[in-house]
């Protein structure tokens, strides 16, 4: 009798062990796939697709927020109009990736010097709203200069000079997108020409 006591015991223990075991490796498997959960992984959607040549562009914020952008919207000589583009074949904005942050400024073709001129249309030109030093979107405008400036370090760019560092510390100018005029919109002609943001 006291035998089979101590043999159901043993058995008891044993199951006890083994059921420890089973959850412990539960409990490691589901901290396996969690961790996986915690690693981010970027998804492509139509959203975070890349700005690409043909793009039009709609305004990014304020109450006019999502109408697209024809020339004569951009206010002549600044302040610049913050924008993201438009996918024509599908009509989705592609607003899910930072780095398709655009500024969109207009100026008479005379104030503008002959490089940037060379990529502008109607006078409007465009630059990537990122900075270059660490990426913050340069979102103020000096109007007194006419130049960017970015709020996180002082950074300044002038938009009739192709971006050019006016004020450190960006390292170098915001990639001008060259344009085109197409059935009065403005329409993306090529890639930007340049890095977007911080080298890395
Ligand atoms: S991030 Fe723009 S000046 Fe530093």
């Amino acid at each position: 009798m006291e035998s089979s006591k101590k043999a159901q015991h043993v058995q008891r223990r044993a199951v006890l062990r083994a059921a420890v075991g089973v959850g412990a490796g539960v409990a490691l498997a589901s901290a396996l796939y969690a961790g996986r959960g915690l690693i981010p992984v970027k998804t492509l959607t139509p959203q975070t697709q890349p700005l690409e040549a043909g793009d039009r562009f709609v305004r990014a914020t304020g109450s006019g927020k999502g109408a697209v952008i024809t020339p004569s919207d951009l206010p002549l000589g600044g302040p610049p109009v913050l924008a993201y583009p438009l996918d024509p074949a599908t009509g989705v904005v592609k607003d899910g990736e930072a780095k398709n942050a655009v500024l969109l400024l207009r100026f008479r073709p005379e104030e503008l010097d002959e490089a940037s001129r060379s990529h502008a249309a109607e006078g409007a030109v465009a630059y990537s709203a990122v900075c270059t030093h660490l990426g913050c979107v340069v979102s103020q405008w000096v109007a007194a200069r006419q130049v960017l400036l970015c709020p996180c370090h002082g950074g300044q760019y002038d938009p009739r000079q192709q971006a050019r560092v006016v004020a450190l510390p960006p390292p170098r100018p915001l990639p001008q997108l060259p344009l085109r005029s197409e059935g009065g919109l403005l329409v993306a002609a090529g890639d930007f020409l340049g890095t977007v943001g911080p080298e890395v």
